[in-house]
């Protein structure tokens, strides 16, 4: 059977780059899989965190995910702390990964800077973890941006020197041809690279001190029409076809946006915009803009004054995750060769 899994972390400012590149198509999964959507509270963990801003923070990715779409009593919503066999198996993964393989992870050498001595090592163990967060439920199809295709193929890797390593155990067992799926990425549409919007050749991301490198999710639609309105971008007219983007990058980024906030492709968007200047395309990126997020921002705000619904939606989809990891942990120890 196929299983979607996906996570977000709780480190504040949601923003259009997790939306676009994520939520909307673990909204869109929902019609055709059983899917899986995890606050991952444990990997925020592997750089410092306030405990109050946390707590703020998981209640704030649970809401985005609902206010987006997301139905927690058709399919699963809870946070990674609260399913310990994640943890569990993650161990097991770190005797399985191997450390060439993690040295080879771009995002540790990005967040662990210069000063890589004094990273955690939970930092470093971060891609183990991811692999656990998929594979304790035997996931098949993991939604997510660019950023995170390494990180999967990792998954990928791990699961098949498990399987590999342990194949006589696992036959014994009675689990026929490998007990872990490779999970396949789900990488696609018009904005799996959302960049800043102050500089076409950084990523939009939750940490850049600028706030206005991106669009939150919780921001109004006067904040969103500042946003887009100052959005850098280069004096030519936009292209009518979709190979005059290249080397443009500020320009291939509002019309990538465009294009996924609209459900279309960037080349339909040239078509109604191509020859024309930016401030025609920017206003009308600011009432499509407006009109899809605004209503998600309020949903939001609104669910903020709710903890109380939100914590019932986490602990129930925590309860009906563990049952689903539960199983396929038992299975693992036994085919380890841990006596129970
Ligand atoms: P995180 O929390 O950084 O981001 C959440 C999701 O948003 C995507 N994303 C973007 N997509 C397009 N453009 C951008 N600028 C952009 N920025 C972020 C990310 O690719 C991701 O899909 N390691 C993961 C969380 C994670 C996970 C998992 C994901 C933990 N366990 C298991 C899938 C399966 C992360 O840090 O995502």
């Amino acid at each position: 059977i196929e299983r979607v899994f996906s996570g977000v972390q709780p480190t504040g400012n949601l923003h259009l780059g997790n939306y676009l590149g994520a939520i909307v198509k673990f909204v869109e999964l929902q019609r055709t899989h059983d899917c899986i959507y995890c606050v991952v509270d444990l990997h925020a963990i592997t750089l410092p965190q306030n405990p109050e801003d946390l707590k703020a923070s998981i209640r704030e990715v649970t809401a985005a995910f609902i206010a987006s779409g997301v139905d927690p009593r058709q399919h699963i919503v809870f946070n990674q702390s609260q399913v310990s066999e994640h943890a569990e198996l993650a161990w097991v993964f770190n005797c399985v990964a191997r450390i060439g393989w993690l040295n080879r992870m771009t995002q540790f050498k990005e967040k662990a800077g210069k000063d890589r001595e004094n990273a955690s090592v939970g930092l470093y163990a971060y891609p183990c973890l991811m692999a656990a967060d998929i594979l304790v439920y035997r996931a098949t199809h993991v939604p997510v941006g660019e950023d995170q295709k390494q990180h999967l193929e990792l998954a990928r890797d791990i699961a098949q020197k498990f399987n590999l390593d342990f194949a006589a155990s696992i036959a014994a067992h009675g689990h026929g041809e490998g007990f872990f799926p490779l999970p396949e990425p789900l990488i696609q549409g018009p904005a799996t690279r959302v960049m800043s919007l102050r500089d076409g050749s950084k990523k939009m991301s939750k940490s850049d001190p600028s706030d206005y490198s991106r669009i939150n999710l919780s921001d109004d639609a006067d904040t969103i029409a500042q946003k887009v309105r100052k959005a850098k971008t280069d004096p030519e007219a936009l292209p009518s076809e979709i190979e005059g983007l290249a080397n443009r990058p500020e320009a291939e980024n509002l019309v990538g946006i465009f294009a996924a906030l609209n459900g279309e492709t960037k080349q339909n968007v040239l078509k109604a915009f191509g020859g024309g200047n930016f401030s025609a395309f920017k206003a009308a990126l600011v009432d499509l803009a407006v009109t899809k997020l605004g209503p998600i921002g309020a949903e939001m705000k609104r669910l903020k004054n709710d903890a109380a619904y939100i914590d019932e939606v986490l602990v129930d989809g925590a309860d009906r995750a563990r049952a689903l990891a539960h199983e396929n942990i038992v299975a693992v120890k036994d085919i380890l060769g841990f006596v129970r």
